[in-house]
């Protein structure tokens, strides 16, 4: 996408891509003051699309990512009582263990899908272990995930998609109302438990909210963090140099994930939604209407970094465009930075090589995601 995306950040920066259709917004400086202005451009307007008639009750649209202010600071600031540094470093030898596992598990066979064999099981562990779910119901999360992410596109004629995304969001309330209960029984040093905990001036998270953000994370975290490790290991497959010069210096892995996150930025996308008139880089755009923020193409815009569309490692200050900014900023970021360090530090000293496999990486067609569907690699112990 990276071509057209050059083009239109040059020529039509803010466009609307068919009449009466999304508007696409493609710079750095115009993205940035979207995601600052969350009262002109709401993301609480979306939630709706995510809520449709055949669905009724959706977690997800009643979460902390489709909130405006005041109510998406007092959950956010709830939710961060509990969501701490602390917490998320306390997951380190869990998924420094789980990683091992899996690399050990992809030497033996040499011969692998990248996507299977790491990039999904290593994020969907850490989200079954943050919200507390059984080791074996992690394989399913992202069936799941999968079924959140589509709601807004099933068609109203669909009805077997729809009693799919259904029975999923059915079964997830079912297994963490369980969680939920047992924590409130027996608290323990988990995250769900910290979130039954959290007062912001003496009040405490409702239960739905509660639900509503245990949703969110499973929708925020995983298939995101599975496109990162993805995207990290094409990189690594593609330039044996990288591979190399990593091993050598591991001081160079957390400037070598920044660079992967601005160059392949794993969440293509986000929306927002005007709430009156607007003006955007020198364009109007009406009341009520839709904009995708792109943000991979902000990321390779020459205003925010030099030589923006080549990948150099150990670049200096680059700001966290690929998580967003302002209120949204992502929450997991500290998370996701962990588990891509940990699968570095489980891979490189594990194996000589890795290369291309037969057959060619797919990407998906979205435009919400940079995703690898399959990544087959060579891996040489
Ligand atoms: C928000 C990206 C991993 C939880 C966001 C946003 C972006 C993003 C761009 C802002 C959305 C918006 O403004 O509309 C990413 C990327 C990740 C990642 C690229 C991995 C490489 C995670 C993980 C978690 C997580 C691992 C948690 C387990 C969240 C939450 C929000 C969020 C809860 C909503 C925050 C709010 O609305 O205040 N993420 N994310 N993310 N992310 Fe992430």
């Amino acid at each position: 996408p990276y071509p057209v995306f050059a083009q239109m950040r040059r020529d039509t920066p803010v466009c609307q891509v068919e009449p009466g259709g999304l508007w696409a917004v493609t710079r750095y400086a115009d993205v940035v003051s979207v995601l600052k202005d969350p009262q002109l451009f709401s993301s609480a307007g979306l939630a709706h699309s995510m809520e449709p008639p055949w669905l009724g009750y959706n977690p997800l649209a009643r979460s902390l990512l489709v909130m405006d202010p005041p109510r998406h600071g007092r959950s956010r600031s709830l939710v961060s009582r509990a969501f701490t540094p602390t917490a998320i470093a306390r997951l380190e030898p869990f998924l420094r263990a789980t990683a091992e596992r899996l690399v050990d598990e992809m030497l033996e066979r040499q011969e692998v899908d990248f996507m299977r064999a790491l990039a999904l099981p290593l994020p969907a562990a850490a989200i079954g272990h943050l919200l507390g779910l059984d080791t074996s119901i992690h394989s399913h999360l992202k069936v799941w995930s999968d079924h959140l992410a589509i709601i807004s596109a099933i068609s109203t004629a669909d009805h077997e998609r729809q009693q799919q995304v259904q029975r999923s969001i059915q079964e997830m309330e079912g297994y963490l109302k369980e969680v939920v209960e047992q924590r409130r029984r027996q608290p323990g040093n988990d995250l769900v438990s910290a979130l039954l905990e959290a007062r912001v001036e003496g009040e405490a998270l409702s239960d739905a909210e509660l639900m509503n953000f245990l949703f969110a994370l499973l929708a925020a975290g995983l298939e995101t963090t599975t496109n990162l490790l993805g995207n990290v290991a094409l990189l690594l497959a593609d330039r044996p140099e990288l591979l190399e010069r990593l091993r050598a210096e591991p001081g160079l892995f957390a400037s070598f994930v920044e660079e992967v996150l601005r160059y392949e930025s794993p969440a293509q996308s986000t929306f927002r939604l005007t709430t009156a008139e607007a003006e955007l880089g020198g364009v109007k755009l009406p009341a009520h209407s839709v904009l995708v923020l792109l943000l991979n193409s902000a990321c390779r815009d020459e205003q925010y970094v030099p030589d923006a569309e080549s990948f150099v490692l150990g670049r200096q200050d680059l700001v966290n465009i690929p998580f967003g900014h302002g209120i949204h900023f992502c929450l997991g970021a500290p998370l996701a930075r962990l588990e891509a360090r940990v699968a570095l530090e489980a891979l490189l000293p594990r194996i000589r090589s890795m290369s291309r496999g037969p057959e060619a990486p797919q990407w998906q067609r979205s435009i919400q995601v940079r995703a690898l569907v399959q990544l087959p690699v060579r891996v040489i112990p």
